[in-house]
């Protein structure tokens, strides 16, 4: 089966009392704690490379935040290899890429999903150009009025080593979860990764390691570092 296809639990939704959901919960409260006097209102997930775990972490972490009464939306940012409508099994006929052409209000894409406070923007039909939409005055103005409507916007994002869509669009975040897979991704690889949001000035909020453990029939641990700014 294609990957795109396959199925996608949502861990926090479906079994909230599993210690994976309470790591998650933990997520949400490192990254709470990690700005107790600012505005952390959206919060990007990247990684160095492919299919490390950011879609996973990004929904279930909107989901801990929407389980604390908390208007949440879940933006799929990633462009080129979009995930969130299998996640939340939505239509991704128009989204994010039609509001960044000017064919569409948020408010006429933006789709509520089955978890109450979660509301979902996937990422649209595929745009000949993802790098310069993301990087447009438009994506920050939408952003802005984001802010306005929900307490927090999680933003899924492609691999920060593979295109430039990360960190262009971490400049108009208030903060990035740098997601690693620690049983795959080599040290280097993960520092060039943190480097190159570095370099323009994002704020780290934190790493998470992601490592996914099939031999254990597919459990999976993860720990999180809190960000040196
Ligand atoms: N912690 C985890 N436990 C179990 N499965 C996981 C975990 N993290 C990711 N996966 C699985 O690994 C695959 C890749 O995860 P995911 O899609 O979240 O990664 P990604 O970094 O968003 O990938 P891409 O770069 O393709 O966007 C998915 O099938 C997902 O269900
Ligand atoms: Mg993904």
């Amino acid at each position: 089966m294609p990957r795109s296809t396959e199925k996608r639990p949502i861990i926090t939704d479906i079994n909230p009392k599993s210690p994976i959901s309470e790591a998650y919960r933990t997520l949400r409260t490192n990254i709470e704690f990690s700005a107790v006097d600012e505005q952390l209102k959206v919060i990007m997930l990247t990684s160095a490379g492919p299919g490390e775990g950011k879609s996973t972490t990004a929904t279930n972490l909107a989901v801990a935040y929407a389980q604390t009464n908390k208007k949440v939306l879940i933006m799929d940012a990633d462009l080129r290899k979009s995930t969130m409508h299998h996640t939340f099994l939505k239509t991704n006929r128009s989204g994010l890429t039609n509001i960044l052409v000017g064919q569409m209000t948020w408010e006429q894409a933006v789709q509520p999903t089955d978890i109450p406070n979660l509301d979902l923007l996937t990422a649209g039909p595929v745009p000949p150009n993802p790098s310069e939409l993301l990087a447009s005055q438009r994506m920050s103005a939408l952003l802005e009025e984001l802010k306005g409507h929900y307490d927090i916007v999680i933003v899924d994002t492609p691999p920060v080593l593979v295109v430039t869509d990360a960190q262009v669009l971490s400049t108009k975040c208030d903060g990035v979860v740098l997601v690693i897979d620690s049983g795959k991704v080599k040290r280097e690889v993960a520092m060039k990764a943190k480097s190159n949001l570095d370099h323009v000035k994002v704020r780290i909020l934190g790493v998470v390691l992601n490592n996914l453990d099939r031999k254990n029939g597919g459990s999976y641990y993860y720990y999180y570092y809190g960000g040196d700014r």
